[in-house]
């Protein structure tokens, strides 16, 4: 019988001879170590020049990969790109656009992606202000929608042909553990999450049979600025310390510490490694053990 397997990174054949003299041919699964490499590859990676986003540029380039960093700040860009590993003659480069204006990222994207192709997408901003959903306006959801969703979609159809052509992509959206269970005080990010979450799910069933994976990684709480930011305003409206309210939520995780952005990015590393190939339309939470859910 003859098996087709597409574990090349650990398959091999054999033909061995059993004892009635008849051959059989055994597909071996070696022990040879995943491949992570991303040599050659390239990473556009969004929200970039800080939290999550840096440190996932940050392990992509470690891993080879070169690296386009994508957000608002040219000069927070430059000096992020500048930290990136370039051992192994990676090259690195930014690019400018604020994603609360989709109709810029279009032009920007569309005219860049002309002369670049993309192996690796991250999809990544900053998140929605915090608040509880009974005094979210019409306007504060339509702008995460667009922040989030649309230039998601945007950036997605603007380098998915360049995937396709090489039979190798990698889509990794950045969302949150409110897309399997929402988070007290941050209504409007909820909403948008699971519509992004869902989007990205349909993206997977479609695109799949182009060797091109849709995944999400979910972080729970982890050391950036958009954390220290969220308890910030919480303890002004609360009127409690900052450390109070650390503490209350260090409780609730069971890893009893927040996670480190270079955590998050570990996942995203292995989600954009050649060894990911069979993981597809999933949603990761990277919480320390947070979220209730199975
Ligand atoms: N940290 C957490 O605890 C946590 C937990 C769950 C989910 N998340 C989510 O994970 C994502 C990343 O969070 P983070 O903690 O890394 O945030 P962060 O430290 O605030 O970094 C956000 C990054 O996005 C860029 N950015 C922000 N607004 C943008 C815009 N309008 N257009 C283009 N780029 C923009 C920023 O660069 P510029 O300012 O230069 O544009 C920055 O590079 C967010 O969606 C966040 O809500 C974070």
């Amino acid at each position: 019988m003859s098996v087709n397997l597409h574990f090349s990174f650990i398959r091999e054949e054999m033909t061995i001879s059993a004892n009635n003299g008849q051959k059989i041919q055994q597909i071996c699964l070696g022990l040879r170590p995943m491949n992570l490499s991303l040599e050659g590859k390239k990473a556009l990676v969004c929200g970039s020049s800080q939290g999550i986003g840096f440190a996932v540029a940050e392990q992509l380039a470690l891993m080879g990969a070169h690296c386009t960093l994508f957000a608002r700040n040219k000069q927070s860009l430059e000096e992020a790109v500048a930290r990136l590993d370039i051992s192994l003659r990676q090259q690195h480069q930014v690019l400018v656009a604020d994603f609360s204006n989709p109709d810029n990222v279009k032009l920007v994207l569309n005219e860049w992606a002309k002369e670049n192709h993309v192996h690796i997408l991250v999809n990544n901003s900053g998140g929605p202000p915090s608040g509880p959903i009974t005094e979210a306006r019409d306007i504060d959801f339509l702008a995460a929608f667009n922040q989030h969703l649309i230039c998601n979609h945007i950036i997605t159809l603007a380098v998915m042909d360049s995937m396709k052509e090489a039979g190798f992509g990698r889509i990794i959206n950045i969302i949150s553990t409110s897309v399997k269970v929402p988070l007290k005080n941050l209504g409007v990010s909820n909403t948008i999450r699971g519509a992004v979450a869902s989007w990205a799910k349909t993206m997977a069933n479609e695109l799949g049979q182009f060797n091109i994976t849709v995944n999400n990684v979910l972080p729970g709480a982890t050391r950036t600025n958009r954390l220290k930011n969220i308890i910030e305003k919480s303890a002004e409206k609360t009127k409690l310390a900052e450390s109070v309210l650390e503490e209350q939520m260090i409780q609730e995780i069971p890893a009893r510490r927040f996670g480190e952005p270079e955590e998050i990015a570990a996942m995203v590393a292995f989600l954009a490694s050649p060894a990911a190939a069979y993981v597809n339309g999933t949603s990761i939470p990277v919480d320390g053990g947070r979220t209730g859910s199975i």
